[in-house]
């Protein structure tokens, strides 16, 4: 089994979560990439809203209803890939550049779902933790962040800068903090375990199921 079959069998398990009358919201990167086809096959009556462009034109090309997020207070459920998965539950997501807007539609919902292989699966997080940052500023911003370079990648969708913070991850919580309280940081990548409801990791031919709770 490799990466793309242990993405594949996170999904099929995830997108039966999926159910009519649902808002659900929709992260990016090539796992949910596979979500949207299961979901296009299942073709629940469910709406859903995007947190990239990328995520939106590819559901709406596969026959999804996709919304503005601007009309919906809350969302039923939301799933979305991850970057790194550490044992404690902490995540680093933002490969794509989309951490803003994922963090924005995981904190709507009810219930954040994770999909990932198991390649995801990390003994402690690491650098890089990807960064929105401001335009405004932006100098000065990365002179606070000490250890910090600008991708080579277009804006997010918000105009904001992709960023990636290099330094060390030995206390996420800290981490995070520290970096919520940079106002020219609009959001990290960070993810702490108690946003997080349930993990679907492919290993191998198997799909590892984690809950808020405890394994299942
Ligand atoms: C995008 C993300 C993605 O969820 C993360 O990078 C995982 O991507 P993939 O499913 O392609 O491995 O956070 O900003």
């Amino acid at each position: 089994m490799g990466v793309h079959e242990e993405k594949q069998l996170a999904v099929e398990a995830a997108g039966v979560l999926v159910q009519n009358g649902m808002r659900v919201g929709l992260g990016t990167g090539t796992t949910v990439g596979l979500l949207l086809e299961v979901l296009a096959r299942r073709r629940p009556n469910a709406v859903f809203v995007a947190s990239s462009p990328r995520t939106e034109v590819a559901a709406r090309a596969l026959g999804l209803d996709v919304q503005p997020f601007g009309c919906f207070d809350r969302l039923d459920l939301a799933i979305d890939g991850a970057d790194q998965i550490a044992p404690d539950g902490w995540l680093i997501k933002g490969g794509g550049g989309a951490h803003t807007r994922e963090k924005i539609v995981a904190v709507a919902a009810e219930r954040f779902v994770v999909v990932a292989d198991a390649t995801k699966r990390v003994a402690t997080l690491h650098a890089p933790v990807p960064l929105e940052l401001s335009r405004f500023g932006l100098a000065a911003t990365l002179r606070e962040l000490e250890s910090c370079e600008v991708r080579d990648a277009p804006s997010s969708p918000d105009g904001g800068v992709i960023a990636d913070y290099h330094g060390t991850v030995a206390d996420p919580r800290e981490l995070a903090r520290w970096l919520s309280a940079i106002p020219g940081v609009v959001a990290h990548g960070l993810f702490a375990p108690e946003l997080v409801s349930e993990l679907f990791v492919g290993v191998g031919a198997a799909v590892h199921h984690t809950s808020r709770g405890g394994t299942q």
